[in-house]
């Protein structure tokens, strides 16, 4: 099995679907190496893009301030997202490249790093990473811990939602704690 910097470097290079030929930079996520805790989102936006690092825009603001009120900082956790190049306009990812993107990049990551629990931040990370096509219900599923093939899973909202509904917040913050109790265990 490929280690994760030479994954890293394959994804950089990845021309598996159409957004490798609209992206500036391949976002293969960043954090420790035998990190207690792996959190997924959807894809890359206009700064990661630009940058080559994850949630580094406004919904990583966001993310930070989810993590500082958890105890946690973006070097306790490995941060990535089932897409790794931007979609042209923040577009939904299409399945074939969350498909693609998942089978080739994804899943080895979560192989090789082990983390103990797994947070899941939206639709997209909870649909493609459970393999679930059952609609989501996130209302009814945030905060939940999910087992599935020996593997731990949170489901969390996406960081961005806090922006675009502030009264999310305290649901939010209380979802992230989760991963701490959920990591320690
Ligand atoms: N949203 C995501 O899902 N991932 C990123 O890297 C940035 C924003």
């Amino acid at each position: 099995m490929d280690s994760l910097p030479v994954l890293a470097e394959k994804t950089r290079v990845c021309q598996l679907c159409p957004l490798g030929k609209t992206r500036m930079h391949a976002v293969p996520g960043e954090g420790p190496d035998n990190p207690t805790i792996m959190l997924i989102g959807e894809a890359p936006g206009r700064n990661e893009d630009e940058q080559g690092r994850p949630f580094v825009g406004a919904a990583g603001k966001k993310l930070e301030e989810l993590l500082t009120h958890a105890g946690l900082t973006r070097g306790n956790v490995f941060i990535t997202s089932v897409v790794k190049c931007r979609p042209p306009e923040n577009r939904v990812p299409t399945n074939e490249e969350a498909i693609t993107c998942k089978t080739n990049y994804l899943e080895k990551q979560i192989q090789i790093l082990q983390p103990e629990i797994i947070g899941l931040m939206g639709r997209t990370a909870i649909q493609h990473v459970l393999g679930d096509d059952t609609p989501i219900d996130l209302e009814r599923m945030h905060g939940k811990t999910i087992e599935k093939k020996g593997k731990k899973y949170l489901i969390l909202y996406h960081p961005a939602a806090m922006i675009y509904n502030q009264s999310l917040k305290e649901r939010m913050q209380d979802d992230f704690r989760e991963l701490t109790k959920k990591g320690d265990e």
